[in-house]
């Protein structure tokens, strides 16, 4: 079959893909998808979990995130690069079968790691964990959570950059950019990624490094779904004897939230040359009323007391302050333990050049609108997030070659919001999404007011409604679109992989 009559059988089943969310005629998919099953369990059959079986259950309803929970015609759990592989061609070649991919399931974007009418490959069992020999990288296979991650360099005197949250995947982390209490000084996690292996839509099982595929290595660090399915990677680790650092939990109360802006704007700014400390800040306003601030501040190199850090000290009552020497995977396992999983969730972003009127007015908003949710939205707890991004982090990309999160010569300091509420209620999801576009819409009026807006969006922290592969630049865009034009010429990854952000999306 010539490559021009398989797209023209392709194209009658992409307009019915797209034409059933609208006129219901999802039967017909179900009908396709369960013949992509039945392929797919004759290939792998001990990997292929039908819905009418308890491991199906257990895979599709144990969520980090119930926004994720869909109904899959069946689950696929491969266990190798050639069970993916073999997955792929069963997928793509002649039979067009919609499918997700899942690692760790952390994307609270409904539909990005599930799917229903479709086949969901869970990349669970692909979970090596292994440090080098010579201790200069790790290799985790790409469905590894980061704990299991960490597991495998406790006790070792290295470290190496991966995602605070140990239920966080090595497959989103590694193709969406990848934030550590590391990035001022050794950059995003892609920065960091030596090698990755990937199934191409062909089957085919490529190399991409700096010497091998090196368009696709590069695209991979921040392009996402777009180019194949990463099954491992190795990241470079360094010299490591632990954190000095934890959580300091304060009331959010007018006067302690102006205090912590302050000190959001000038720790930003100090951190390009103080490299070895980082800070997350998390304001959590809880279903029981309360609102608390909470500090996650990080000495790296293990220094007690950095100058640094010590306003964060200034910023009382304490409610909680676990500030000790401890590990990365203890001090991960710690950032965590708040984090239960199992709610409905929702994921926003933008990033603003650093400016303390700006982050005032910002939280104004944000503040705001909780207001208009907080009666309405049962189990509500509003998370709102601002994660520091001095422009040093920008200086590590060039080491293996750049990355594609558009932020090469970046000549200013940013500050990333991340809006990440939960709540318990299906019947909530609506009014949520719309509070989530408004915020974006009102952040965007006040840095468009205030000469602060930026274009980046980080794309594992945007809403499905965003577009942060735009916010990469126009012709970081074209490079995307013309690796992805290189390794999967027939689009398998832009028609049969609905989740994720797609460069196929109109900017
Ligand atoms: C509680 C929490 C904590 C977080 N902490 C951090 C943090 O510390 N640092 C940070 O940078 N981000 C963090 N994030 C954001 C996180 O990076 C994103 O949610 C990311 O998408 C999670 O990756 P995953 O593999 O777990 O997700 P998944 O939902 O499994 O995957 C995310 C996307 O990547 C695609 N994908 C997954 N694996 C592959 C693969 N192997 N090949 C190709 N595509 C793939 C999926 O199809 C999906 O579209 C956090 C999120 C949450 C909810
Ligand atoms: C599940 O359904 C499939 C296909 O319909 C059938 O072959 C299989 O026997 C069923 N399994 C169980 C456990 O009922
Ligand atoms: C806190 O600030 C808000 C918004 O500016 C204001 O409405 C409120 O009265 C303040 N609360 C206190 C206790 O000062
Ligand atoms: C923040 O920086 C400004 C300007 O340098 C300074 O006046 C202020 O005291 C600093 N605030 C804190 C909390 O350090
Ligand atoms: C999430 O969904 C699962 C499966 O339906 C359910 O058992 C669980 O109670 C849900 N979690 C919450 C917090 O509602």
């Amino acid at each position: 079959m010539s490559a021009s009559v398989s797209i023209m059988s392709f194209t009658p089943f992409a307009a019915r893909l797209f034409a059933c969310l609208a006129t219901g005629l999802a039967l017909i998919d179900g009908v396709i998808a369960a013949n992509c099953c039945s392929k797919l369990n004759s290939a792998l059959p001990d990997l292929v979990f039908l819905p009418n079986t308890s491991s199906y259950a257990s895979l599709n309803t144990h969520r980090w995130s119930n926004t994720s929970i869909l109904s899959p015609s069946c689950i696929v759990t491969p266990a190798s690069a050639r069970d993916v592989s073999s997955i792929v061609k069963t997928l793509t070649i002649g039979n067009n079968c919609a499918f997700s991919i899942k690692s760790g399931g952390h994307n609270p974007n409904t539909g990005f790691n599930n799917i229903d009418n479709g086949v969901t490959v869970d990349l669970k069992l692909l979970n090596q964990a292994t440090l080098a020999a010579d201790k200069t990288f790790v290799t985790l296979g790409a469905g590894t959570t980061m704990g299991q991650a960490y597991a495998a360099v406790s006790n070792s005197g290295v470290a190496f950059p991966g995602g605070i949250c140990d239920g966080v995947g090595v497959g989103g982390i590694s193709t969406g950019g990848g934030q550590s209490f590391f990035l001022p000084k050794v950059g995003w996690v892609v920065d960091n990624i030596i090698r990755y292996e990937v199934v191409l839509a062909s089957g085919v099982i490529v190399e991409a490094s700096q010497t091998r595929n090196s368009d696709l290595y590069k695209a991979l660090k921040g392009g996402s779904t777009n180019f194949g399915i990463v099954t491992k990677v190795d990241i470079a680790a360094f010299p490591h004897d632990g954190f000095w650092g934890g959580q300091i939990v304060v009331p959010a109360t007018n006067v302690t939230t102006a205090q912590v802006l302050e000190r959001v704007s000038n720790f930003t700014a100090a951190n390009n040359d103080n490299v070895d400390a980082a800070v997350m800040i998390v304001a959590s306003y809880t279903p029981d009323g309360n609102r608390i601030i909470d500090m996650g501040i990080a000495s790296t190199d293990n220094t007690e007391n950095p100058p640094i850090l010590a306003p964060w000290f200034e910023v009382k009552p304490q409610l909680l302050n676990t500030v000790a020497h401890k590990s990365l995977a203890n001090f991960v396992h710690e950032v965590t333990q708040p984090m239960p999983d199992g709610y409905r969730m929702l994921t926003a972003s933008l990033t603003v050049k650093n400016d303390l009127e700006t982050l005032k007015q910002v939280q104004a908003v944000t503040d705001a609108l909780y207001e208009q949710v907080k009666d309405k939205v049962p189990g509500l707890d509003w998370m709102f997030s601002y994660n520091p991004q001095p422009k040093v982090l920008a200086t590590h990309s060039a080491k293996r070659g750049g990355n594609s999160l558009g932020l090469a010569g970046l000549s200013h300091d940013q500050i990333l919001f991340w809006l990440v509420p939960r709540w318990t209620d299906k019947a909530s999801d609506a009014l949520m999404h719309e509070i989530a576009a408004s915020w974006v819409q009102e952040v965007n009026h006040i840095t468009s007011q205030l000469g602060t807006s930026d274009p980046f969006v980080y794309l594992n922290h945007a809403g499905y409604f965003q577009k942060p592969l735009c916010g990469t630049g126009s012709e970081n865009m074209k490079f995307l679109k013309g690796v992805a034009d290189k390794y999967d010429p027939r689009k398998m990854f832009q028609r049969l992989v609905p989740g994720g952000h797609k460069i196929s999306t109109k900017c």
